[in-house]
């Protein structure tokens, strides 16, 4: 019996994967959201959204996706990782993951969440050159997007890893419009780094038609964080799990960092089973964090974990 199963849970509470079910709406969350679907459906072209590791932004990527599925009209697809070495794999993912017709072969594996609806058939024995992509491409979208009205949406994640190259290209994508839309609506979620190195290409930061970036929870979302978690993983009792001290001493010590609260509260939860307690205190928070710090598991100088 694992140890969630111990305290009464159905589910993990604090697992580290990207699942939508477990996505509290922070402010900061809720206005990304929010914003990046007005974005889409005005058909702006390129959102941006910028945020520390562990911010919560390839969760936020995963709530994107019901509410594209839900909309007939809309052709998404997502890549995860964007570290391609060269423009024309980088195309040729594209092609490919959007199902283009000539079903061009592609290095890239393809993500379970492209949904054009066409059947790929053949993969064609010589590979087609960038020119040739960049121009199926175009043709796609100009079907798609103007004849058939629907909108086409690129969502990258890690968004840090694509390189000059890569950004040309899109930028490339990005100037197929009509006289009153974009027809590729493109999501970057990256990053803080992804800021500099679109900040070096005038031409691409120009293009961006919504920024954000996303920032820690206050003292009163990572409680609330928490409790949501607790409550979607099937925690009922009125009685509080987490107390207030023990909040007070995560909002300290992860200063409102969404992964590093998650994995604090799943070391809480086991050394309540472990330690055979009932509540997570201030007094635990503070054994587990000092812990760490003797095993040597905190970075020298990092701000985390200091009083
Ligand atoms: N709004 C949120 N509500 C609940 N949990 C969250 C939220 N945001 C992030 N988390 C949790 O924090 C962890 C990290 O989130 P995620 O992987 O989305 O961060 P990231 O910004 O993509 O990180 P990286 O920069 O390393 O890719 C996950 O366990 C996720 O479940
Ligand atoms: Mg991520």
């Amino acid at each position: 019996m694992s140890y969630y199963q111990v305290l009464g849970f159905e589910k993990e509470p604090f697992s580290t994967s990207p699942d939508p079910d477990f996505f509290y709406l922070s402010k900061e969350h809720e206005a990304a959201l929010t914003n990046i679907l007005i974005e889409l459906r005005l058909k702006r072209g390129l959102s941006v959204i910028l945020g520390d590791v562990g911010m919560g932004k390839t969760t936020l990527s995963r709530k994107l996706i019901p509410e594209l599925k839900c909309r007939e009209d809309f052709i998404f697809h997502i890549i995860l990782d964007p570290s391609f070495a060269r423009e024309e794999d980088f195309l040729a993912a594209l092609v490919h993951n959007f199902e283009l017709t000539g079903n061009h072969s592609s290095t890239s594996p393809s993500t379970p969440y492209g949904r054009s609806g066409r059947v790929v058939s053949e993969v064609e024995p010589t590979s087609p050159g960038p020119l040739e992509m960049r121009d199926s491409l175009e043709k796609f979208l100009f079907q798609k997007g103007v004849s058939e009205g629907r909108t086409i949406v690129l969502i990258i994640d890690e968004a840090q890893k694509l390189n000059r190259n890569t950004l040309e290209c899109l930028r490339v994508l990005l100037n197929y419009e009509t006289n009153e839309y974009k027809l590729l609506q493109l999501v970057l979620l990256g990053q803080l780094e992804l800021h500099s190195m679109i900040l070096g290409l005038a031409n691409f930061f120009d293009r961006i038609s919504f920024k954000y970036t996303l920032n820690p929870l206050c003292r009163e979302e990572t409680g609330e964080l928490i409790d949501f978690r607790l409550r979607q993983a099937g925690y009922q009792s009125s009685m509080q799990l987490f107390l207030d001290g023990a909040v007070d001493e995560i909002f300290h010590f992860t200063r409102g960092y969404p992964r590093k609260i998650t994995m604090l509260c799943h070391r809480a939860l086991k050394a309540l089973v472990m330690r055979n307690r009932s509540v997570v205190d201030r007094v635990l928070i503070r054994d587990l964090v000092e812990e760490e710090v003797r095993a040597g598991w905190v970075l020298a100088g990092a701000p985390v974990y200091q009083k």
